[in-house]
């Protein structure tokens, strides 16, 4: 490998500049020449290419965001073309495969979550040489106990919650704090558990309205006249569906949930009688600057992706495992969502102390 690019897909996340940093920093160190591809797939599919080095990476640890231009969800096997007043799609697969080619690319170290991994993969069937780096602050990522950016949006939560005790307390409220997490609750499992929730609501255990009630009124008959309730964008009542508030053309994944907080406020008030508001932390959880154990893990990524391209190891996701960083197939890590399970160890604990589900 003499030729390395590298790209960052799909929502940005708190970590994208480290991964990058550290992938360039490895490579310029073994004399690899880099190049970043800007604005995710797009770039691949339009030629927007750029050479990465030591300066180009400088300083950029701390920043949130991408230096790739933007991170998008654009797909080249199905990618937005405009045909007059018409949306349609187009596979234009093969050119990325030409440019790669001509541009003497040997390998790409394809930052993103399922989706973006997803089209990697697509291309490693074409014959690209790929390796996947696991990013979303979802942590719904399989194969990987870690997928960087989610201890910082974790992070964030749990500030947001420390703040809304407080004036919870000082109004006798429920204060509901919607985060993210359309398929799984990681992110409101350990913001929940970190910031003290009394209920925490996941899409992987339907509500019942009653129990959250049941366990608000009896917090109020032991003086405490307030709760708070983290909610994921993606949960949902018993028999109910998950709030979708729009879906878009060659995308597949439903956009801006935004709305069960909401939902759940207006039903709780109803039956408590206690005042409720809601707070929905949205984008603010993958602002920003990712905090220590983020930039640990995601320069030990961004280096491990650079030695599984130098070993040929191809078709392979970095992923951390206990302790260790190892390389999984990335067909075994995309297409499935790793879901929190019943027996996990953190939802077990927090029942254990009376923390609600609402099942
Ligand atoms: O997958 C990461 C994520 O932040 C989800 O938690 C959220 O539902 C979604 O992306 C939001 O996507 P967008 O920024 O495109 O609205």
């Amino acid at each position: 490998v003499k030729k390395l690019a590298i790209l960052t897909g799909g929502g940005d996340c708190p970590g994208l500049n480290a991964v990058i940093r550290a992938a360039v920093k490895t490579a310029c160190h073994r004399g690899i020449e880099v190049v970043g591809i800007q604005d995710g797939f797009r770039g691949a599919v339009e030629g927007d290419f750029r050479p990465l080095g030591p300066k180009d990476v400088s300083g950029i640890l701390p920043r949130g965001g991408t230096i790739l231009g933007t991170t998008n969800r654009d797909n080249p096997f199905a990618y937005p073309t405009r045909v007059g007043e018409e949306r349609q799609t187009q596979d234009r697969s093969d050119e990325v495969m030409e440019r790669f080619k001509a541009e003497g690319i040997d390998a790409l170290i394809a930052i993103g979550g399922d989706g973006s991994l997803s089209i990697a993969l697509e291309f490693a069937k074409k014959g690209l040489n790929v390796v996947g780096v696991p990013k979303t602050i979802d942590n719904d990522l399989m194969c990987t106990d870690l997928t960087f950016g989610f201890q910082t949006a974790v992070a964030t939560a749990q500030d947001a919650l420390d703040r809304l005790h407080t004036t919870a307390e000082s109004h006798h409220r429920i204060m509901i704090l919607e985060v993210m997490g359309r398929y799984a609750g990681w992110i409101a499992l350990y913001a929940g558990v970190a910031g003290g929730a009394d209920v925490i609501l996941i899409p992987e255990i339907p509500y019942q309205l009653e129990s959250i009630a049941k366990a608000v009124q009896g917090r109020a008959r032991l003086g405490k006249h307030f709760s708070i309730i983290v909610v994921a964008e993606g949960a949902k009542p018993h028999g109910g569906e998950m709030v979708v508030e729009r879906t878009m053309p060659g995308r597949t994944d439903p956009i801006k949930l935004g709305g069960i907080g909401a939902k759940l406020a207006a039903d709780l008030e109803k039956i408590t009688d206690m005042e409720t508001r809601v707070t929905v932390l949205g984008h603010l959880q993958r602002g920003g600057s990712p905090i220590a154990v983020d930039r640990v893990l995601s320069t030990r990524y961004g280096v491990a992706a650079v030695e599984a391209a130098l070993d040929g190891d191809f078709g392979m996701m970095v992923a951390l495992q206990g302790q260790d960083i190892v390389r999984v197939p990335m067909a075994e890590a995309v297409h499935k969502l790793k879901k929190v399970e019943i027996d996990d160890p953190v939802l077990k604990a927090a029942r254990s102390m009376g923390i609600e589900f609402g099942d």
